[in-house]
């Protein structure tokens, strides 16, 4: 039996993961750093300022601590501007119905995001009823792919992990789910997703009677 489902927000619920990475591509050009949707696979799922030093690693940059402050506040200001327009329209299709059918069925659910600016999504979306608990980036010490993230929300839960389904588009967050000894569900492709157990390409593929038949 599922014990809990533990989601992932940005590119899981909602297509924010998007917003990630336009924000990130403006910054990245700006810097004259190449940036394209294959390197930004790598940075689902990482902090900000995890993915900062990631392009500039990327692009042989060294700067001060100072200006990767003030490059990460930029991002974070072209991501707000973005997020400001979201709306419960901007759910990816299926997410409500299986958030509905899940409710039904009682079990507990939980959103791991790695995301500060989870919260405000959340409330734009309307989804607050749906989750018993929100484990964002300011309730961790270790980020994904560490598992604590998945782990805590369990724990918030009072599931034990091995009961526990987690959804994921990332690939550190797949690796997450895993290493906290969970189901993973992996949405994407097969390639970014290889690690998960079950990969699904969209979220509208959610239910409870596939999930069920997939854990069999
Ligand atoms: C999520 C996204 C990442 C993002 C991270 C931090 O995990 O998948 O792309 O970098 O959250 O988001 P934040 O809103 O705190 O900058
Ligand atoms: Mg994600």
């Amino acid at each position: 039996e599922i014990g809990a489902i533990i989601f992932d927000l940005d590119g899981v619920i909602t297509d924010t993961a998007e917003y990630h990475y336009l924000a990130w591509k403006q910054l990245a050009e700006e810097l004259g750093v190449h940036f394209d949707r294959t390197f930004n696979e790598r940075l689902k799922g990482v902090s900000r300022m995890d993915s900062l030093h990631m392009i500039l690693d990327h692009g042989g940059l060294v700067l001060s601590e100072h200006e990767m402050n003030e490059l990460a506040h930029k991002k974070n200001e072209h991501y707000k501007s973005f997020i400001q327009q979201i709306t419960p329209n901007d759910l990816l299709p299926g997410i409500l119905p299986f958030l509905n059918e899940i409710k039904a069925a009682e079990i507990p659910t939980a959103l791991a995001s790695a995301s500060k600016n989870a919260r405000p999504v959340v409330r734009q979306l309307k989804i607050e009823s749906f989750l018993d608990t929100i484990v964002d980036a300011a309730a961790v010490k270790h980020g994904k792919p560490d598992p604590e993230i998945f782990l805590k929300a369990a724990d918030q839960l009072a599931v034990n992990p091995e009961e526990c389904v987690g959804v994921e588009d990332a690939e550190a967050g797949v690796e997450s789910i895993k290493a906290a000894g969970m189901y993973a569900v992996g949405v994407g492709s097969k390639n970014a997703m290889a690690k998960a157990d079950w990969i699904i390409d969209h979220p509208s593929q959610l239910t409870l009677k596939a999930l069920r038949g997939h854990l069999g």
